[in-house]
């Protein structure tokens, strides 16, 4: 059976593409930020998963306000890049992994969950600018994926209590898939920002941090707040923080507890509260690190 052994969690900002392309990594706006993955590198070597189930929410480069899905799930050989907007160059296509796709999509179905199954899907920033945080320097990183987009841009947003109940479901698949390979759950976006309107450049630093602790100790923290709730203490894009919480409980599946391997925090950069966040399966989560 396929093992899961990695949850990674990350903000996803379109700044941050121009910063790689631009050598700025290592400039004093950039340093706190960028130096809060180098931990991490070192223990993806080592534990090396083959295959990421990504959780993200596309931001209009492949759905737009007319068609809007609340869950949809990739099932493409590749997935290309394109244009948003940003001024960012456009990532090389990434490999999809059809296998898992379609496992966890006739999964998912059977478990009584709508979805809309893409078997082309363009991946924006979301999706490309973690790929670079967690495998810098690569053309293309050394994971075959399979994307899963929650709308987290128009209401209605599905309840962080469904998008928990989604993340468990989506770890029950990967556990009964039939394969060697090692899998690992990603979530990007947040944590608190809001781009637009009276709250414009809102962050709620206190909020964050709870949140981030409760991915270590209480996962099913924040499916407490309704929508509307994690608008108010998150900001209008910090809902995107929902994909934290599929990963967290997809999680839940393979293991009683996690260890946490890394995290960061750190804010702004531009408009947004920065997270980021390595959580490895443990058995017993007391369990020494
Ligand atoms: C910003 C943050 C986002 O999550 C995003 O998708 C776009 C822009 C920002 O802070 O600039
Ligand atoms: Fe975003």
């Amino acid at each position: 059976m396929a093992q899961l052994v990695a949850g990674l969690a990350s903000s996803h900002i379109p700044a941050i593409g121009n910063a790689i392309h631009k050598g700025l990594q290592q400039e004093p706006y950039w340093q706190p930020f960028f130096d809060g993955y180098k931990p991490v590198h070192p223990w993806l070597a080592q534990v090396q998963p083959e295959v990421l189930v990504g959780f993200y929410n596309d931001h209009g480069l492949n759905f737009f306000l007319d068609k809007m899905p609340t869950f949809a799930v990739g099932a493409a050989t590749e997935y290309h890049n394109a244009d948003e907007g940003w001024g960012i160059p456009t990532s090389a296509p990434v490999a999809g992994c059809q296998a898992l796709s379609w496992h966890l999509i006739n999964s998912l179905i059977a478990d009584e969950f709508a979805i809309v199954t893409c078997q082309e899907m363009l991946v924006d920033h979301a999706c490309t600018l973690p790929l670079k945080l967690f495998w810098p320097g690569q053309e293309v990183a050394p994971v075959q994926i399979v994307p899963i987009n929650i709308n987290t841009v128009q209401f209605p947003l599905p309840t962080a209590k469904r998008v928990y109940k989604l993340g468990q479901a989506v770890g029950r698949a990967i556990a009964s898939w039939d394969s060697t390979q090692r899998v690992a759950v990603m979530a990007t976006g947040g944590l608190s920002h809001q781009l637009e309107g009276e709250r414009a450049g809102f962050i709620n630093k206190a909020f964050d941090l709870q949140f981030m602790q409760s991915m270590e100790t209480n996962p099913e923290w924040a499916t407490q707040f309704s929508d509307l709730e994690l608008v108010e203490k998150a900001g209008t894009q910090g809902v995107e923080l929902l994909a934290w919480l599929a990963m967290r409980a997809a999680l839940t599946v393979a293991a009683p507890g996690v260890r946490k391997v890394h995290g960061n925090y750190h804010i702004p950069i531009s408009n947004t509260a920065t997270g980021l966040l390595v959580l490895e399966p443990v058995s017993n989560r007391f369990a020494a690190p």
